[in-house]
């Protein structure tokens, strides 16, 4: 199982970012939020490759994501996720992702009919589920998505598209998560005492 540690619980973004460094995490999930796509609103991380040299997979809870999609183009990005929900162009920003030669995700909320992702599961790279409602960390695992999993990955059946699942994930909720490749994390691992530790917890 592969795990991607998010920071938006961080009471000290630098000091946790160095921290996970020097753990066996896969990846940094970077959570950006512009207070229209959800009420909250983070700062741009675009300084983060100061305090991070791992893999970032970047989640954009964005209404018009096309300006940070470019942005972050330029980092060390595995992955730039975008919400099946946006009323922009999704094949165009789809497209915009994949030129840049980064995979493309979609992320995909709570209320959201899981049938909204059909017509685009030929050219993504990636499903995020949202196992919270998307706009704060530290909040408690929905248990409908255990069905939502298991309804997505019978629709993608053979596709070559990984599944991710973020919100309210620990040594426990994670159990739920059968048939997911990436286990997305935030407060739990912020919040332990010993990071290594609960990032492993994960994996088994
Ligand atoms: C929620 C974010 C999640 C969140 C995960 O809107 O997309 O990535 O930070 O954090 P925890 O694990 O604390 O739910
Ligand atoms: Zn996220």
């Amino acid at each position: 199982m592969l795990v991607a540690s998010s920071f938006l619980t961080s009471k000290n973004i630098p000091k946790d970012l160095k921290k996970l460094n020097d753990t066996s995490v896969d990846f940094i999930h970077v959570d950006i939020m512009d207070g229209k796509f959800v009420k909250n609103k983070t700062k741009s991380f675009t300084d983060i490759y100061k305090y991070t040299s791992k893999r970032l997979d970047v989640h954009l809870m964005v209404e018009h994501p096309k300006k940070d999609i470019v942005s972050y183009s330029l980092l060390n990005v595995d992955t730039i996720i975008i919400h099946v929900e946006i009323k922009d162009n999704i094949d165009d920003l789809i497209d915009l992702i994949h030129g840049y030669g980064i995979k493309a995700g979609l992320a995909i909320s709570p209320g959201t009919d899981v049938d909204m992702l059909d017509k685009y599961l030929d050219k993504i790279d990636k499903i995020l589920i949202m196992s919270v409602v998307p706009g704060e960390g530290g909040q408690e695992f929905l248990m409908d998505s255990v069905d939502r999993i298991n309804k997505i990955k019978e629709n993608i059946s053979n596709k070559n598209i990984l599944l991710e699942i973020d919100g309210g994930i620990n040594n426990i909720t994670k159990d739920y998560c059968n048939g997911v490749d990436i286990l997305v994390a935030g407060n739990y691992i912020i919040s332990s005492d010993n990071y290594e530790t609960a990032i492993n917890s994960l994996r088994q």
